[in-house]
């Protein structure tokens, strides 16, 4: 067995032997009828601090424990470990209550989009280093207007030279809306070629009608929309990158403020911290 693959073992066991071990006492509460829940619901709070500490690692470079790697390599494993003390946490059961199902809810989406977003980041990062070169988020919008602009000045002059108004007049019907921004978004994240595929239809097909002169333009023009289409898709995979973590991150937030205030009314009304 490779080393990683050891090591990630071992870290899935250490997890795993810490589940089981908190089913172990849980039912030692039970039998002692002592309330389980208390437990369950302190472990519980604790996991979420734990994995709400990686945002501190992220942000304090210097905080000295374990790579960054390692942090979130526990925050995987002890997030999956996390829905499982929710639900036994939570009886297996629909909550009653206004405060409870919105507390329900509230982790659900921070599970949930933690889930989506390790097996999307999976899925798409591995697409991104295998589909050419990588292009820096921030350098995508700057780089499309650069196409845009060398599209344009192509089609100003062909249209002094040919005497002819047609490039331009393709340009702005067909290849404007195009090229002012980033398109096609949603077919880019699910690999559907066919929007490029139908543009450069588009384009051989009205080169049939143009001047030797004018056909070159537009071979120009059908090589500049097969490289503003890869900064399409490299912007579409790289914002849904990072548009999980504007709903994983605030629900965090919500999820502490709603957990603190359900802990602390249920210590006052059962008049106990514990059980
Ligand atoms: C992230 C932290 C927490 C979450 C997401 C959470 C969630 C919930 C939910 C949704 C219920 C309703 C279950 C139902 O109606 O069947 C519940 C019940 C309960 N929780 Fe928590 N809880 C958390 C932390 C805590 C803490 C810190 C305590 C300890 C003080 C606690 C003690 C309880 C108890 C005793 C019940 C049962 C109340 C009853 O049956 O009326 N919980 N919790
Ligand atoms: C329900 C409890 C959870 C809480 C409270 C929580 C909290 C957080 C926090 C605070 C961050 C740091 C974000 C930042 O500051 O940039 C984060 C990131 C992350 N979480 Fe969770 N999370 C939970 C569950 C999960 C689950 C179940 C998974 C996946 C199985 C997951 C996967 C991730 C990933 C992949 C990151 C991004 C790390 C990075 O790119 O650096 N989380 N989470």
């Amino acid at each position: 067995m490779n080393k990683p693959l050891k090591r990630r073992l071992i870290r899935f066991l250490l997890v795993l032997i810490a589940g089981l071990l908190f089913f172990a006492v849980s039912r030692v509460f039970d039998i002692a009828l002592m309330s389980s829940a208390h437990l369950s619901g302190w472990v519980l709070f604790g996991t979420v601090v734990f994995l709400m500490l990686l945002s501190m690692r992220k942000r304090i470079r210097f905080f000295p424990i374990g790579s960054a790697e390692l942090w979130l390599q526990f925050h995987i494993y002890v997030g999956f470990l996390s829905g499982l003390l929710f639900l036994q946490h939570i009886g297996w059961s629909m909550p009653n209550g206004t405060l409870e199902i919105i507390l329900a809810i509230v982790f659900s989406v921070t599970f949930l989009s933690g889930v989506f977003g390790i097996v999307m980041s999976r899925i798409l990062a591995r697409r991104l280093t295998t589909q050419g070169h990588e292009t820096l988020y921030q350098h995508i919008g700057p780089k499309i207007d650069e196409i845009n602009e060398e599209i344009k000045a192509a089609v100003l002059a062909s249209t002094e030279q040919s005497a002819s108004s047609a490039i331009a007049q393709f340009y702005s019907k067909e290849l404007h809306s195009f090229l002012v921004g980033p398109r096609n978004f949603l077919p880019h994240v699910l690999q559907v070629e066919r929007p490029l595929q139908n543009m450069l239809k588009k384009i051989s097909g009205f080169e049939r009608y143009l001047s030797a002169d004018e056909r070159q333009t537009m071979q120009l023009i059908a090589t500049k929309v097969r490289e503003k289409n890869a900064l399409d898709y490299q912007y579409a995979l790289q914002s849904t990158l990072k548009i999980w973590l504007f709903v994983h991150v605030p629900m965090t937030y919500s999820l502490l403020v709603f957990a603190v205030t359900h802990g602390a009314l249920v210590i006052s009304y059962t008049g106990a911290v514990l059980s």
